[in-house]
């Protein structure tokens, strides 16, 4: 495992990556409404990324190779949806909005759940936990405390609530790679792991299941869905840890 600790310099140029897709998604965003298709919304984010001057970080990564610059994971699918013509929103869907772009030899990478129209309420409290795990997590991104403080704070407050987090995807550390050491999961024990020092940047992803935690990859060799085909949410953000206080990159 290699961790690379970034400079304060290093960390500008996240800001800058980060901020791209962070405005980005804010564009997405205003267009998830019903009869949107997701298949345009990854044409609006390739656009929207070649006007700002940056790469994809999703196009062609791993293998098979991810075909989109976006991905759009609706309702059952947990994560890396793949955008297509005929995955049309309706009202009440929830979509995971993932992207990741390279501006200046450095990655951005951010998610969030949106919510279509009128979404059924006990869906709406699941993509309203995650987003405040995601938060919660954020906050233990403080010298002094251990990697696993941040996993532990994602599932000591979704599981009392009845939620499962996903185990099968974790967070990561982000740099000039989108995935660095060390990796970062949803769950943990308090203060165990290693010590967060200034300079570390990580991506922090939580996936929140409202049923089992289990999780299957469809035939596309992309697409995650929960097993029982119940709802689930995602948000990430990238954070640097500085002497003082986290530093949410992605977030304006
Ligand atoms: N944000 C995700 C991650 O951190 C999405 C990457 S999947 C990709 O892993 F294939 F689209 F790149
Ligand atoms: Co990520």
């Amino acid at each position: 495992m290699k961790i690379f600790y970034k400079t304060k310099a290093e960390i500008e140029k996240l800001r800058v990556a980060n901020l791209i897709v962070a405005d980005i998604l804010d564009l997405l965003e205003e267009h998830c409404r019903p009869g949107v298709s997701t298949a345009e919304l990854n044409e609006l984010a390739a656009k929207a990324l070649k006007k700002a001057g940056a790469e994809s970080a999703f196009l062609g990564y791993s293998n098979p190779p991810y075909p989109a610059v976006l991905c759009t994971s609706v309702n059952e699918v947990v994560v890396h949806g793949i955008p297509r013509r005929d995955v049309v929103l309706k009202d009440g869907d929830i979509i995971g909005l993932d992207f990741g772009a390279f501006k200046d030899g450095f990655c951005g990478d951010s998610a969030r759940t949106v919510m279509v129209g009128k979404v059924p309420e006990r869906v709406r409290r699941l993509v309203e936990a995650t987003r405040r795990a995601l938060d919660l997590a954020i906050e233990k991104c403080v010298v002094g405390n251990r990697l696993q403080d941040i996993g532990w704070a994602v599932q000591s407050y979704v599981e009392p609530l009845g939620y499962a987090v996903v185990r099968k995807f974790v967070g990561h550390g982000i740099g000039r790679a989108m995935h660095e050491d060390p990796q970062v999961p949803n769950f943990g024990e308090p203060n165990k792991g290693i010590k967060l020092k200034p300079g570390l940047v990580l991506a922090i992803e939580p996936m929140v299941n409202a049923g089992t935690a289990d999780v299957e990859v469809l035939e596309d060799g992309w697409t995650a869905v929960t097993r029982d085909r119940q709802p689930s949410a995602h948000f990430e953000h990238s954070v640097a840890i500085t002497e003082d206080r986290p530093i949410v990159l992605s977030r304006r």
